[in-house]
């Protein structure tokens, strides 16, 4: 006879069959995907096996978990994904973050400490310069930004003391391409760890671990997710590296639900065709924008006359859908005006213009995210978000080119010229 004890059939309360229906997977069912695990409580057979498992999470053994906030099996299948494919041969580790900017924050509190200086691109994502300039100095850790051409010069601007490069390649509105392998060469001499923030290219087009990278940061909530639907980040890192990740991770109690590390994994399915849409459709606006008069320069590091071209052409196998483009600001004002009237009217004037470009498009629609299929508009802000490499010229527009047909996204960008000249 077993010494288990007897369970009753059923039970007998309303109360408990609440809790027991619909809870025996015994007999699956083979579907495409996998299920959705949405959880908080694990469970346990016996107080041992609880234990054995606690040793397991602490030490970021893959699959173990005590808690919701340590893993589910949906969540554990998405880390071993962009492991995998982020790493792209290199052994490394994946966790989750609940944004692509808590993925950043959590990576960098996870290898700095008081007393460490970090340098970081002056072309990086706003927000992590603000994280810089806020957490990061608050807790004793000084930042310096470095002009994102700096190339192996990096190394004159290394200190005892730098713990981390920071890099993002090519830079948020600006797209300069950066040699990221020899930053990585330098930093590595020098005992530093290096992260890039690889959102724009993703694995698709990226393959950052062989430039030497140490951490991968992907904002999952673009190309990954792909449909504008929910906000998630990755922090990818070499195995060595993994053990102080993942306990920054458990100690900061970052994690994400099911059902969108689910959803995460059904956006990966499309992933590589989608960037490859982008990628005609984006280049197919921007040569059309390349023709126009009232554009100065198309910053698409694709394009020939791109100054990154040929370094982009050797660190990445392909280009996305987000790029900008500088207005002349004599063909907004009329010619001559600009240096003759720069001041308060003409910047107005100046708004007023970008309003009639951007406002009422029927495809580019105004929005600060980009990843999504579809497409957005939004002119570029970055007076305060360059302390290096300061923007000087034109008016900056930002564009991510979605899924649509390019046809009527440049016609629709054309009409948009047409509002504009008619401004006052
Ligand atoms: C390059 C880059 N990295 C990170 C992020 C942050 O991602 P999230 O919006 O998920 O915090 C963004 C968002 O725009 C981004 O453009």
């Amino acid at each position: 006879m077993s010494d288990e004890p007897q369970q009753p059939e059923r039970a007998t309360t309303v109360a408990s069959r609440l809790t027991e229906v619909a809870r025996r997977f015994d007999r699956p069912i083979a579907t495409v995907n996998l299920p959705v695990h949405r959880a908080s409580t694990v469970l346990f057979d016996t107080l041992e096996a609880a234990a054995a498992t606690g040793v397991a999470t602490m030490a970021g053994e893959r699959g173990a978990s005590t808690y919701g906030t340590a893993g589910t099996p949906t969540t554990y299948a998405l880390m071993d994904a962009l492991a995998e494919l982020e790493g792209g041969g290199v052994a490394c580790r994946a966790a989750l973050a609940p944004s692509g900017l808590s993925a950043i924050a959590t990576a960098l509190l996870a290898f700095a400490k008081t007393g460490d200086h970090v340098l970081i691109s002056d072309s990086v994502y706003g927000p992590t310069r603000v994280l810089a300039e806020g957490v990061l100095a608050r807790l004793g850790i000084e930042t310096s930004f470095y002009h994102p051409l700096v190339g192996a010069g990096i190394a004159d601007l290394m200190r005892a003391n730098t713990r981390i490069v920071f890099t993002e390649s090519p830079g948020s509105y600006t797209f300069e391409v950066q040699d990221i392998p020899a930053i990585c060469r330098v930093a590595r001499e020098r005992g530093a760890i290096t992260m890039v923030d690889n959102t724009w290219a993703s694995p698709v087009f990226a393959r950052p671990f062989d430039w030497g990278v140490d951490v991968s940061l992907l904002a999952l909530t673009k190309y990954w997710s792909g449909h504008a639907d929910l906000l998630m980040g990755a922090m990818v890192v070499r195995e060595p590296l993994w053990p102080a990740m993942w306990a920054a991770v458990r100690q900061l109690g970052v994690c994400v639900g099911g059902d969108d590390a689910y959803l995460i994994l059904r956006g990966m399915r499309t992933l590589d065709v989608r960037m490859r849409r982008h990628e005609a459709n984006a280049l197919a606006v921007a040569r059309w924008l390349q023709t126009r008069a009232e554009v100065a320069r198309v910053l698409h590091p694709a394009l020939e006359s791109h100054p990154g071209h040929a370094l982009w052409k050797r660190d990445f196998s392909g280009s996305t859908g987000l790029f900008s483009f500088e207005l002349r600001r004599d063909a907004l004002l009329g010619e001559g005006a600009a240096p003759a009237a720069p001041g308060a009217d003409a910047d107005a004037r100046v708004q007023r213009k970008l309003a009639a470009l951007c406002e009422r498009r029927r495809y580019f629609r105004i929005g600060y995210s980009w990843g999504g299929y579809e497409s957005l508009i939004m002119p570029a802000k970055i007076a305060t978000l360059r302390s290096v490499d300061p923007w000087t010229g034109g008016p900056l527009v930002r564009l991510h080119t979605g899924l649509e047909e390019p046809a009527e996204l440049i016609a629709d960008l054309e009409a948009g010229f047409e509002a504009m000249r008619a401004a006052a």
